[in-house]
Order: C-alpha cells, then structure tokens, then sequence
C-alpha cells in the first residue's frame, strides 16, 4: 500500500488488465484501473488525464467497463472521508444535495489531525481506509484490495468490495424486517435497496425504504459508519469474509465516518444527512389509528370510549376513509361531511387532542379534480415514455404521480395542503404510498378502452385495472436509451425474485421534469415527498413544529419528516419482536421517532398480543395502535380490559417521562443518537449488547425489556455493568456494579420491566389524560444513584429518590450551550423549541445527568434545567467514580 494522504485528491483510473468471467476476478491480475499521472491543483486536489491502451472487458454480458474513472478523496472534516468514483469523460446521475439538509459539501477539512487514514496501490487500483493511530495489526476499516471482486465500473453496473475481519459486527442496511435480527447477517445474504410496496411482515426483502448506511463495531467496542450515497438500485452480498456493492447505476460515493464510538457515528453522520427533525411535544402522546373507520360518528366514538376508559388519547387518526372517493385533499360529503367536520375539529382541538390525516401522492384523473387540473396547468407530474403523463392506479383509481424534485410541485404542494388545512384544520400529515406505490406494473399505462374506469375506484383497488405494456411488449418501440432502463443488464433481487424494477410502481423509464428518470431517482421519492411537505407545513404555520409519519425513507428522511413506521406488519407473535429491530434501526437511519402498528395490522391480534404490544409500544418514540380494514377483531385498547389495563399502567409511565422523552428528542435533533437505542450504542465496549435486539435504551438511561413470546411471564433482560432501578417501583433494583448480566425478571401479563440506570437524573411529572396537562404538572427530579449507596437517607441501602432527600452525587460540571449543534459537558443540554432548522437557536442550561427541555413549539420560549443546587458531591469512600456522561449518555 502506498502513502497516506492528508488533502483532497482527484485521480483519474484506467481499465486494464486480461479478459475476466462474471465474477472471476482472481483469475485476471492483470484487470482493473491504473492510477494515471496525478497533479496537485493550488486547492490541494490532484487531478490527472489518462489513457484507456490498457481497456479490456470485464464480465462483458455486464457492457463495457467505463474507459476511464475519476477518484476524488476528499477529507470533509477530520472525521469523515469521502472517496469518490465516477467517470471522468461525463457526468453521470448524482443524489441531488438539496435533499440533504445537512450536506457539508462545502466542508472544509483540518490538514492535520485526521481520524483517518487513505491508503492505495496504483495498479491494479485499490484503497483501504484506516483508523490513524490504530496499531499496525489492527484490520483496515474499509480494504478493496483482497475481495476477488475488485472494482468494476460499467455504465450498468458497478461493483466494489471490502473486507471485512470476523470481529466486524454490521447493523443497518434496510429497509427489511429481518427474521436474522439486528446484526446484519453474513451468510451470503444479499439485501436489496429498491423502494417497494410490500407488507412489513413479508420478510428478507426489500421494502418501502433504501438506506444504503451500516455501522461496523469492532470487538474492541470502536464503531465507524459506512454510506454508499447512491439512489440507483443496488444489491449489497454480505459474507463472513466481506461485503461486496453491485449497483446499477450512479457513482460510487463513499463516506466514512470514524467514530470512534456508535455515539460519534451518528452525530457525524446526521450532520452530513441532516439532524433528525424535532416532533412537537403532542406527538408523544399516545396515537389511535385505523384503516376502516367508517364515518366520522365512529371516530367520534372512539375518541369517547378511550377518554370514558380513562386511557390517554392524544391523537386520532384517519385513514383514507375520509377522503371522497379516495381522493387526496377531500371530505367524503356522506361519512365525513364538510359542514360537520370543522366543528368536530374544533371540539377536539377544544378537548386537547389532535388529528392527524393520511396523505397519498397519488392524484386521481378524475375531470375537474382540482388539484390534478392545477398540476397539469403548472406541469409537475412524472411523464412516461410516450412524452405523456405516467398514468398509474391507487386507492382513487386511475392517478397521475407529483414530481417532487420539481421545485414547482412544491409550490403547488403547499397549495393543495393549505386549503384542505382550511376546510380540515389538521395536526401533521401521515405521507403514505410514497414509494410511490402503484397497483399496476409497466412502463406505459393507459385507462381501459372498455369502460369508465372510476366504477374500479375504491372497488378491489389493489388490482390493476388499466391497460399496461410491460418492458417486453415495449421493446420494439423504444431506442436504446431507454431499452436499457428497461432492461438493465444487472437485474438487483428485487422482491427477492429480481422482479422488473416498474413493478408495482411508476416505470423505470419515467422521466421528471428535468429528465432525470425513475430508474436513478425512484429511491428519492419518498425523501423529495417528505421534503415538500415539511415546506408546506412550514409555510402553513411557522411558528408550530411539522408533524410528519412517512413510509418511504432515503438518507436525509428523518430530517424532513420526524417520523417512520415499519408499515404494514402482521398482528403477530413474531412481528412484535420484529418491530424492535426495525425501530432500532430507524433510529441508525436517522429518524428521531420510529414506530410500528401496536397490535399489528394485517390479520386479527388478540387479547394477549395487543397486551404485551402495548406494554412494549408504550416505550417507542411514536407509540401508534393502528390496524387494517379487513381485521375482524377491532383493537383499540378499551376493547379489553386487561388491554386497556396494559395501556394505562404503561402509558401513565410514558406520560410521566415526557419531559425526558422529550430531551431525548431534542439530543436526537442535536446530535443524531436515536431516542430508542441498541444497547450497543451506550455500552460498545461491552460485547454481550452487541447482539441485544429484544431490548432497547428510550434516551441515555432508561432500558425497556419487554415480553415478546406467548405465554411468557418472565423476561430474560440482559443489564450492562451499573445499577438499574425499576421505574415501576424505584426501591427494586438491579445490581449489576461487578459487570453486565443476565436476570430473568417476573412480567405477568399486562406489566413490563422498565429500569432506569444508576446516574441518570430525570425529570418526572404527573400521568394525565393529555400531554399538555403533563406538561403543565409539577416537575420531581427522580436521582438514580450510580452506585450502591449505604448512606443514611437512601431508600433500601441505596435507590433512586427524589433530589430533595440530599442524596449526595457526583455531578459533573454544569455547562451552557449555544446553537444547535454546540456540544455539551457532562449531560443534556436544556433546548428550546426554535423552529426553523429543527432546534436551531437552542440555548440552554444543563446539569449533569439530565435536563428538561421546554416543550413550548415556540420559538424563544426558555429552557427549563433542573436545579442544580445540590450538585456539589463525592461518591462515598471505596465507591467507584460513577462512568462521566457524554453527550447522548455515551
Ligand atoms: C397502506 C399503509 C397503511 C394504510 C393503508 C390504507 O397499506 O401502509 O398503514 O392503512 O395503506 O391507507
């Protein structure tokens, strides 16, 4: 390997090298690229002409290998390294940069101190990243050169490899609910990123998202994150030896992000992604949701029988029921009449609570629906390859599809929201379907010759109606450019069948306004969705906070919208455990809030699942029941009382943290750590959380370790080195000083074991019907003593208490920060709920351990810190100083 370099490069590669089979690499060492003649421009990148007299084929049925590359090596910041291949005779397709808020492609890097370290062989290319400073036996992070598939580089299909030593543990990649569980499994599995309309519970498969992100932990506790930042379809092979890319189009764009801890990670790399956006304080309360709720009568009796129940509802939600004929931006005139709806607002609004609509892209062709005549006037929807508009089928029937890259849709985006705001006075907006999904499949659709095709609207919509051609049929009628969208030589597994990549959505040949197709930008459209209606919202009322749930996820999602669920998971046993995982990795991907369907969608729950469901979804950061039209079994959570029981008691938990929850997010927005975490993000230097997925950390201390198997009354939870006291009742704790273990703790039906760990001072108020009234209650100041206290005055030798009992703590010092990426000291900062760029202006005071934040939406409104009066203290004699808190509790 060559030198190391410390600034920005630019190198150009050549081809070259002996014929080589599909996927026979080692038998060719004279193929790859050549470093050719490298200068340095007076910015300090190095840039090169080079020659292609060396150019032969690799696995030819692939097309010709890219006659000439270019490399840039770009140190963005000491921590984060972009390495970058492309061509250098033309551009090709790039994510757009806008979509990512956090972009720091004007960063500047230090010339010194670099976390990193670049490493290269000239011929045939490849590179290693390494960790400076790491001792010379330690595994490069990142090793092209010892995988048989080196770099490949075709207009269709490019390949790249690393190694990767057996003490690598990878988590991320997605979006998939995965039967392997949180680590990401190194069988030969192959993970497919191609957004798609499948239900949740179907596992190993692409779905609605494509994060093509990892975090690779090291089994001496150090992490760094890897992204691959491409929109194009890709396949990515894990094995026990490495991890090979095979993309089908775009470039290579690499950024590596040293850690060194998970913590780091995620702060480094939501500030290139953009931080996760802060949620209003009301979207933490408890949601209701369902597809199916017939007329607004219903949802009235439903926001009834919960407050009659005495369970807390913050918000209602409603389906595509209330929509016209399934019309986007609509009241059915029958079961949600106009005249009736904004009284009935008003009276919500008047009780406390919100509602939240769903929102699909999908714009019906109806004559004289507005909002599609507007977009046709204004000309901002995707085109096929005719030169007409893509025509698809959703829930309305026939639909045209926005392009939200164009930056008119957005004008016209927030127009259709504004009025329906109008007529609707809604809370957030639910963005479905924004794959975007569609119930046919081709490249070109048309409305049947036979028949008026809204008789089809709303009747089995899920089946195409409209008369389609696929790529076959097209074939003959299309030129080469855009033959080779549809049939790319590389067919990625999607669907786990390499199904054609129009299925089930806009074709791949569709075009958006400024040519750009769907074959590069498909991945995008639900971020550009999301994108666009943060706008409006924040248009609509820039003083209130933008609530948005999205199912389809890009890098840089969470930015725009706070919120992801898992989709559409099945009411069981086993999706249960599954939405953990998914949640968790919501979290790698940059969301402040992730959820899943509480007692599952698709099929019928039952009394014990939505039990132990709601026992465990109390604790995500978007806590949702939500349920499918065809269950025959309704499952708010009055419908049973050993349900509702579950609820109350968990949620009155949840409301009673709210202040902490709510700090949680205001870290997330800050920092990037997810509110609910892997038990390997806090403790990565032990290696038993590494394979924790049944568990998770809500914020720096509290540890949720729910029941997930039937018939189970007791929970094998596993508690890093500390002391851990149940928040159920503070005097029982767990003593896990000498070094993390394995207890198994009693959990009847209806209970589940939530534990705050030894050195966390967290906020408590009072449980109440609305997040409001919590949030107007008295605050306590639980102290959860980080060791095992025998001085008079603690509670049972030792516990967690409230701060006027004069525990004596060592604290660290208390710290001030300013703006929204300040770091802090020794604990939370407090943080104020300024709007524009999330939680930007904040200010606050924190001291250690925790600190409230104020959950006014306003900006300016001041940060609440707990008083740190008694924060002058030692450990008692023999005692351990108590680990120092970082910022995010890492
Ligand atoms: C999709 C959504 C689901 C919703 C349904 C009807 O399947 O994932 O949550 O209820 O559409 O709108």
């Amino acid at each position: 390997m060559g030198q190391g370099w410390a600034f920005c490069l630019v190198l150009v590669l050549a081809a070259a090298g002996l014929p080589g089979g599909y996927g026979a690499i080692t038998d060719k060492p004279g193929f790859g690229y050549r470093l050719a003649d490298l200068s340095t421009a007076s910015n300090g990148a190095i840039t090169s002409t080079m020659s292609n007299n060396e150019l032969v084929t690799n696995i030819q049925e692939l097309g010709p290998d890219l006659s000439s590359l270019s490399l840039t090596v770009q140190p963005v910041t000491s921590q984060i390294l972009r390495i970058k291949i492309g061509d250098a005779q033309a551009p090709r397709w790039e994510v757009p940069r806008w979509l990512l808020e956090g972009s720091l492609a004007n960063g500047t890097a230090p010339q010194n101190n670099q976390a990193y370290i670049f490493n290269y062989t000239g011929f045939p290319f490849n590179f290693q990243v390494l960790r400076n400073g790491a001792s010379n036996t330690t595994a490069p992070l990142f090793d092209t050169g010892s995988e048989p598939d080196t770099l490949v580089f075709k207009d269709q299909y490019l390949s790249i490899s690393t190694v990767l030593p057996e003490n690598a543990t990878l988590y991320g990649l997605g979006e998939q609910t995965r039967t392997t569980g949180l680590r990401l499994p190194r069988g030969g599995d192959t993970i497919t990123l191609w957004d798609r309309d499948i239900n949740a519970g179907t596992t190993n498969t692409n779905l609605y998202g494509s994060q093509p992100f990892y975090i690779d932990v090291r089994a001496d506790g150090t992490a760094h994150g890897v992204l691959l930042l491409n929109s194009n379809a890709m396949d990515i092979v894990l094995t026990a030896t490495g991890l090979t890319y095979k993309v089908i189009g775009g470039v290579l764009d690499f950024y590596f992000f040293m850690g060194p801890t998970p913590a780091a990670v995620m702060d480094q790399y939501t500030s290139f992604i953009g931080r996760p956006a802060m949620p209003p304080y009301w979207s933490l309360g408890f949601h209701q949701s369902k597809y199916g709720y017939k007329n607004l009568a219903e949802v009235e009796a439903v926001v009834a029988n919960y407050s009659a129940a005495n369970i807390p509802l913050q918000t209602i939600w409603i389906d595509i029921e209330h929509m016209d004929k399934w019309k986007a931006f609509t009241l059915d005139p029958v079961n949600y009449p106009p005249a009736q709806f904004k009284a009935w607002v008003d009276r919500l609004h008047a009780n406390g609570q919100k509602w939240v609509p769903i929102l699909d892209p999908g714009m019906s062709v109806e004559p004289g629906y507005v909002p599609t005549e507007e977009g046709i006037a204004d000309d901002i929807f995707l085109r096929d390859l005719t030169g007409g508009l893509y025509l698809g089928q959703v829930w309305p029937g026939a639909v045209h599809f926005p392009d939200f890259m164009n930056p008119k849709t957005s004008d016209w985006w927030a127009r259709q929201i504004s009025r329906f705001h109008n007529v609707s006075g809604f809370d957030g907006l639910w963005i479905d379907m924004n794959e975007a999904s569609n119930f046919c499949s081709g490249e070109v659709c048309r409305l049947p010759a036979s028949g008026n095709w809204t008789q089809y609207a709303g009747v089995e919509p899920w089946r195409c109606f409209l008369d389609c051609q696929l790529d076959q049929a097209l074939a003959p009628q299309v030129n080469a450019s855009v033959a080779k969208l549809l049939f790319p030589p590389y067919p990625v597994n999607n669907g786990a069948t390499g199904q054609p990549l129009f299925t089930k959505s806009a074709g791949a040949s569709s075009t958006h306004y400024d040519g750009t197709t769907e074959y590069d930008a498909h991945n995008l459209y639900g971020i550009a969705m999301a994108h666009a209606t943060r706008s409006a919202l924040m248009q609509l009322q820039p003083s209130a906070r933008p609530f948005i749930l999205t199912r389809s996820t890009f890098p840089g999602s969470g930015h725009w919208a706070a919120s992801h669920w898992s989709g559409d998971n099945l009411a069981t046993w086993d999706n249960l455990r599954y939405s953990i995982v998914s949640n968790i990795n919501t979290g790698l991907f940059g969301f402040s809030m992730p959820g899943a369907d509480i007692c599952g969608f698709i099929g019928n729950t039952t009394e014990q699942l939505c039990n132990r469901w709601i026992s465990a979804g109390a604790f995500y950061p978007l806590s949702r029941d939500h349920s499918d039209i065809h269950a025959t079994v309704d499952q708010e959570l009055y419908r049973w009382e050993s349900v509702a029981e579950a609820g109350r008691s968990a949620l009155a938990l949840r409301y009673r943290m709210l202040s902490y929850i709510y700090t949680a997010h205001a870290d997330s927005s800050a920092f990037g750590c997810p509110v609910m975490r892997p038990l390997f993000f806090s403790f990565p230097s032990d290696n038993n959380t590494y394979a924790v997925e049944e568990q998770w950390l809500l914020g720096d201390g509290v540890l949720v370790s729910p029941v997930l198997y039937e018939n189970a009354t007791n929970v094998t939870a596993y508690f890093p080195q500390g002391v851990w006291y149940d928040l159920f009742n503070t005097s029982s704790r767990i003593d896990a000083t000498s070094g993390g273990m394995n207890v198994t703790l009693d959990a009847p039906l209806g209970q589940v074991p939530v534990h705050v760990m030894g050195g966390t001072i967290m906020p408590l108020q009072e449980a109440a019907m609305l997040t409001e009234d919590t949030r107007k209650s008295n605050i306590s100041l639980l102290v959860a003593l980080p060791y095992l206290s025998t001085q008079p005055g603690g509670s049972g030798g030792g516990g967690a208490s409230s701060i006027g009992k004069r525990h004596r703590l060592l604290l660290q010092a208390t710290s001030t920060t300013t703006g929204s990426t300040a770091a802090t000291s020794g604990g939370a900062s407090g943080t104020t709920g300024s709007e524009a760029g999330g939680v930007g202006g904040a200010t606050g005071s924190g001291a250690a351990g925790a600190a409230a934040v104020s959950p006014s939406a306003q900006p300016g409104a001041s940060a609440m810190a707990p008083s740190p009066a008694s924060a002058s203290a030692t450990a008692p004699a023999g005692t351990a100083a108590p680990p120092s808190l970082q910022r995010c509790g890492a």
